[in-house]
């Protein structure tokens, strides 16, 4: 069966994850580039093209699948790009364009001293593809930047130069459909599905998450396990109703136990010992404004949140105040089983997984 290359793009931070997701959903016979803190990595994987499309789209870690065609070595000028761009036109990209088609570039580049933009990617990369249909394939393509039937993906990340069609659709994968209430600070579902895998969830286990917000992470738990009982807690009811409507837009409300609560509080509320997985992303200072106000939430939380865990359980915690929060868990008897930074939005966090000793 053939295989084909792609090439995934996620949250940086978290490429072992997606590579090991790669693994278990695409069948991937090869992991065979991590770009660490890059968010890319590239896999090898059998086709056929239509079943690998939708496998890609049962990925929960990442942000889209590129059918990659096209790699080389880029150096900084613009004529560096240019011979980058050449092998496009020489690559068998165009044969991936139905006659008649009409496609977009969408370009990215990422890294330092490059002398040319984006925009440079997409102009270059699209004159190529129009030059290798009406050479070898006899027609001139539309561009169309609006709904394109065929979008090619194409960029540079530091030295490499990346091109191929992408198979996930425009709109990123974290864009899940179920998210009608949007939480002013929500988290990437992709980032929630990570922290559930790093805190090695499993089903059946009893899953909370005391800030919940708008419900992110319970989603995500509800959607991979089908026996867990799920708790989705937060101290604002605005939240817990914005959870609930999230919940019932991905109909899995049934699944999903809600609770208006204090999450430093969480042990007297859920019971000692009665969760077997914590994962949450608790307010950053950087984000509310007053640092020492998260302080004392998480003085608090941390304790609590050492009760409520059962002997061996384990929380994921994400949080821009690591060191503060390594050193509250420490103090709680807390293990810190693993630490991690990630990027989310325009903030670099750290994930915290923290284990209480059996
Ligand atoms: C960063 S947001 C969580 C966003 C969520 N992960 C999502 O994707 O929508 C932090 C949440 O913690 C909640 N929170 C803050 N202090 C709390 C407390 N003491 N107990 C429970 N929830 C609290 C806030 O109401 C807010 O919804």
């Amino acid at each position: 069966m053939a295989e084909y290359r792609v090439l995934l793009t996620g949250n940086p931070g978290t490429e072992d994850v997606m590579a090991e997701e790669a693994v278990e959903e695409l069948r991937a016979s090869r992991v065979v580039e991590v770009r660490s803190g890059k968010g890319r990595v590239v896999v090898e994987a059998p086709g056929p093209l239509d079943l690998l499309g939708d496998r890609l789209l049962s990925m929960r870690s990442i942000h889209s699948g590129i059918l990659l065609l096209v790699e080389e070595r880029v150096g900084p000028t613009l004529g560096d790009l240019e011979r980058a761009a050449e092998a496009v036109a020489r690559s068998e990209l165009a044969s991936y364009l139905p006659a008649g088609a009409a496609f977009a570039v969408r370009a990215e580049r990422a890294g330092e001293g490059h002398e040319y933009t984006s925009m440079d990617i997409a102009r270059l990369v699209g004159d190529a593809v129009i030059r290798a249909c009406r050479e070898r394939r006899g027609f001139r393509p539309e561009v169309r930047l609006n709904s394109p039937s065929v979008v090619v993906h194409a960029s540079v990340v530091e030295d490499r130069f990346y091109a191929g069609i992408l198979l996930t659709g425009e709109r990123s994968r974290h864009r899940r459909r179920y998210r009608v209430y949007d939480h002013p600070a929500a988290l990437k579902p992709t980032l929630a599905y990570v922290m559930l895998r790093l805190a090695g969830a499993r089903d059946g286990d009893r899953i909370v998450d005391p800030m919940c917000g708008g419900g992110t992470v319970a989603l995500e738990a509800a959607y991979l396990f089908e026996d867990s009982e799920i708790t989705c807690m937060d101290k604002d009811p605005r939240h817990i109703h914005g959870a609930r409507m999230n919940a019932v837009a991905a109909r899995v409300e049934g699944r999903i136990r809600f609770l208006v609560g204090d999450a430093r509080r969480m042990h007297e509320i859920l019971g000692e010992a009665s969760a077997d997985v914590v994962v949450s992303n608790p307010p950053y200072g950087i984000r509310l404004g007053d640092p020492e106000a998260v302080r004392r939430l998480y003085r608090a939380f941390i304790p609590s949140l050492r009760l409520a865990l059962a002997p061996g359980g384990r929380a994921a915690l994400i949080t821009t105040e690591s060191d503060y929060m390594i050193e509250l868990a420490r103090r709680a008897g807390l293990r810190l089983a693993h630490v991690r930074r990630v990027r989310h939005g325009d903030l670099w966090a750290s994930i915290l997984v923290l284990e209480r000793p059996t």
